[in-house]
């Protein structure tokens, strides 16, 4: 239900769903999971905005889902420069007049060991994963008080008992859910709802990059297509989460063996990882 003041979207028949006159935005959803998500936000109803810092693939993206018949705009921004966040969040406002669900998607991810990790690289990765969360829930939350609306933060399973190779990347997404939990005590009586999706391995876009010590654009560590969930999968535990308005969703049965072993047995857990770096080096290298 639209709040006094704010303009509900425009609805048209294929905008029709339980999530129809509602706006999302997802940041770096011109490619991969982000971009999944933001095509189920859309067949449930929701306007879109989209996000990331590549002009030409950020539009294509836009541009294939309006042909699908869905209401999106985009806009360009590193996440990561407060500046550019609130004029995010302005694409919001002025496109659709209204926020009412913040995913926090986009992230770089890393394959280099600690101990060869340039300090700048580190802080590539940590900005990208904890500011690039913070500045466009810092610029939309006015608006996300609102509508009473919805906020979570995408965070990976590998926060929830660290991994070789991701010290930066896994201090990151854990920090994200310290912050859910603070700015849910904090912001209660705003009614907006604060949640943590915890993703699992996933398939990859082709040409998916991450850096390595030295900042260097690399293809991710071999995954075993097994283990791996299809973004659609992980898209649709996205909007289950948001609509449920979730404190925590843990995507794989990886993710729940991880919780589990590390609350109960964490010594165990330290074994099988330290174990697996021995035998599968190609996966975290
Ligand atoms: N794939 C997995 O197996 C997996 C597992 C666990 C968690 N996750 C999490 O799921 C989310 C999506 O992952 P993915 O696999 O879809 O990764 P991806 O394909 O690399 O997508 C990340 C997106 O974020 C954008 N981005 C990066 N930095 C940005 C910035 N500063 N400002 C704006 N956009 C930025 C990227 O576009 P540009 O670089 O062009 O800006 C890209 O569109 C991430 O948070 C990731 O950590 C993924």
């Amino acid at each position: 239900m639209p709040f006094p003041g704010l303009k509900p979207t425009a609805t048209s028949g294929s905008n029709a769903g339980p999530l129809a006159g509602q706006v999302a935005l997802i940041t770096g959803s011109e490619s991969g999971i982000g971009r999944e998500t933001a095509r189920a936000f859309c067949r449930q109803g929701a306007a879109v905005v989209l996000n990331g810092r590549q002009a030409t693939r950020l539009e294509a993206t836009r541009q294939a889902l309006a042909a699908e018949g869905y209401q999106v705009a985009a806009c360009v921004a590193d996440v990561t420069d407060y500046a550019a966040a609130e004029r995010l969040i302005a694409t919001a406002i002025t496109t659709f007049g209204r926020l009412d669900i913040l995913v926090t998607n986009a992230s770089i991810s890393m394959r280099a060991y600690f101990r060869d990790l340039t300090p700048e690289v580190f802080r590539q990765v940590l900005d990208s994963n904890v500011y690039g969360s913070v500045y466009p829930l810092k610029a939309a939350l006015p608006y996300l008080i609102l509508t009473r609306g919805s906020v979570t933060f995408i965070s990976s399973i590998s926060a929830l008992n660290g991994m070789p190779s991701g010290s930066a990347y896994c201090a990151g997404k854990a920090a994200l859910a310290n912050l859910a939990h603070t700015l849910r005590l904090e912001l209660a009586d705003t009614g907006v709802h604060f949640g943590v999706v915890h993703i699992g391995f996933t398939q990859n876009d082709a040409d998916k990059r991450v850096l390595d010590a030295a900042g260097r654009s690399v293809p991710i560590a071999y995954r075993s297509p097994r283990w791996q969930k299809s973004q659609a999968e992980v898209a649709a535990s996205i909007l289950r989460h948001v609509r449920r308005r979730r404190r925590r969703t843990v995507v794989s049965a990886l993710g729940y063996l991880i919780l589990v072993v590390h609350t109960l047995l964490p010594r165990l857990g330290d074994w099988v990882v330290r174990a697996s770096q021995r035998r599968l080096r190609n996966f975290y290298e």
